[in-house]
């Protein structure tokens, strides 16, 4: 097995046992490894908890622009050709200072503890609605499809202001983008496909943006669509990828989490029995979910100037793909860090990323995970599975794609387990 080419296999990374093990054999044996495939510019793979910190935290030597993730070669040239950009989009993980900060300061507010711990009465009841829906399905349901892939989207959907109508069709949209190498998901496999599931995007948001411009409300998508930076309008690409990137960063990752996060607490059951006795371990326990699922399985920089790194030399212009579920996994930084174990201190997990562009969604991101779970567990009386977990075929954000399980409600009558 050629493990820095399967850093490339989707359907090795859609496979929790093969990328762990591919993770751990570079980590010990090749921690900043150079990686060089036909269809992709080479790449240095960066898999040590600690390199990958620091090199987040050096944002003057270590850009995200002009590659933030791996894309096939014939792609990116697509892109360039179409929207002028290696990326297509112009995000916040596309940008660097000065103009990152600015753009991040249009909704860091709206992302801080404070406001988004308002949020929860709100999340709360949606999650509700969820579990409700699982009850009534009656003790049979697929997970992912049917709970975890819907909650998260209709809170960030709700959030930016989309309408429940609409929801689907941006699920759609958001697995095209993140699970284009699973042929389940994608729209198809030439590089017009994906173009076309960005234009998509463009359009959807584009409508958006005039709307709220003429009716103004309290919602994300009116902060976007009227925000000044430096005293002017956002340019119409900064604008169309704000959105791009809260819409489907947004709940992908928390829904990956949400599954993998229930996955680990049935194989599990001491975990699941701790936390039933002790809600108020949610949010830790919430925590422990997104280190152990680590759905963004990478970012990438590009280094300014010579560096050496573990004696290896990475040119100017070279570029580094820090692979976060690696970094999760690292027993030089986290204790055990094979242990499913919720009473864990996670400060220094990095399913967030580090530094300037850490995560800004993350406090949502914990708490909706916190919520769900207060929701469901008190109410659950059995779970197990009904049949092996699928997983999505992806090397950028992963997860479960199906696990059908079988489970009764408390409510029900039926005598609690773990
Ligand atoms: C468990 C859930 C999530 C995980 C694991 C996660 C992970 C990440 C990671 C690894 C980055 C890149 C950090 C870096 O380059 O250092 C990132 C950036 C980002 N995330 Fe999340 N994310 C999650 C949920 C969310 C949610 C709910 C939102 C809501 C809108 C969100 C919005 C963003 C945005 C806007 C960025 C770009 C920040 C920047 O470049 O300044 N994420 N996230």
């Amino acid at each position: 097995m050629s493990y820095p080419l399967n850093l490339l296999d989707a359907s090795i990374m859609g496979d929790e046992a093969n990328m762990y093990e591919t993770f751990r054999q570079l980590r010990e044996h090749d921690p900043v490894c150079l990686v060089e495939h036909p269809d992709f510019e080479p790449f240095w793979a960066i898999t040590r908890h600690d390199d990958i910190k620091a090199i987040s935290q050096n944002n003057t030597e270590f850009l995200n622009n002009p590659r933030t993730v791996l894309i096939q070669k014939e792609f990116e040239q697509a892109l360039r050709d179409k929207f002028g950009t290696r990326n297509g989009l112009e995000t916040l993980i596309h940008m660097d200072n000065p103009k990152h900060r600015k753009l991040r300061n249009v909704t860091r507010d709206w992302f801080k503890p404070g406001p988004i711990e308002k949020l929860g009465p709100d999340m709360s009841r949606i999650a509700r609605q969820y579990v409700d829906k699982m009850e009534s399905m009656g003790g049979e349901c697929d997970f992912v499809k049917d709970i975890a892939l819907l909650y998260p989207l209709r809170v960030i959907m709700s959030i930016i202001g989309v309408a429940p109508e609409e929801e689907g069709m941006m699920l759609k949209l958001t697995q095209e983008l993140f699970g284009g190498q699973d042929p389940t998901q994608s729209r198809g496999e030439g590089v017009d496909d994906g173009l076309n599931v960005l234009m998509d995007f463009f359009n959807y948001f584009t409508a958006v943006v005039e709307d709220r411009k003429k009716n103004p409300n309290q919602d994300l998508a009116s902060v976007l669509a009227n925000a000044l930076v430096d005293g002017e309008p956002m340019a119409q690409l900064d604008q169309i990828s704000y959105f791009i990137i809260t819409a489907t960063a947004g709940h992908d990752t928390t829904s990956a989490t949400i599954s993998g996060g229930m996955k680990a607490l049935l194989e599990h059951p001491e975990q699941m029995r701790k936390l039933r006795e002790n809600p108020a371990l949610s949010r830790q326990a919430a925590r422990e979910m997104i280190r152990w699922v680590s759905p963004v399985r990478h970012m990438m920089r590009t280094a300014t100037k010579d560096v050496v790194l573990q004696g290896k030399t990475i040119r100017a212009g070279e570029s580094l793909c820090l692979w976060y579920p690696s970094a999760n996994r690292d027993a030089e930084a986290i204790e055990n860090p094979d242990v499913f174990d919720i009473e864990r201190d996670n400060r220094n997990q990095l399913a967030f990323g580090f530094g300037g562009h850490m995560c800004l969604g993350q406090h949502l991101a914990v708490l909706e995970v916190e919520l769900f779970f207060r929701e469901l567990l008190p109410r659950l009386a059995h779970m197990e599975l009904a049949a092996d977990p699928e997983w999505v075929q992806a090397i950028f954000v992963g997860g479960l794609k199906s696990m059908p399980v079988r489970y009764s409600f408390a409510s029900s009558g039926v005598a609690a387990a773990s």
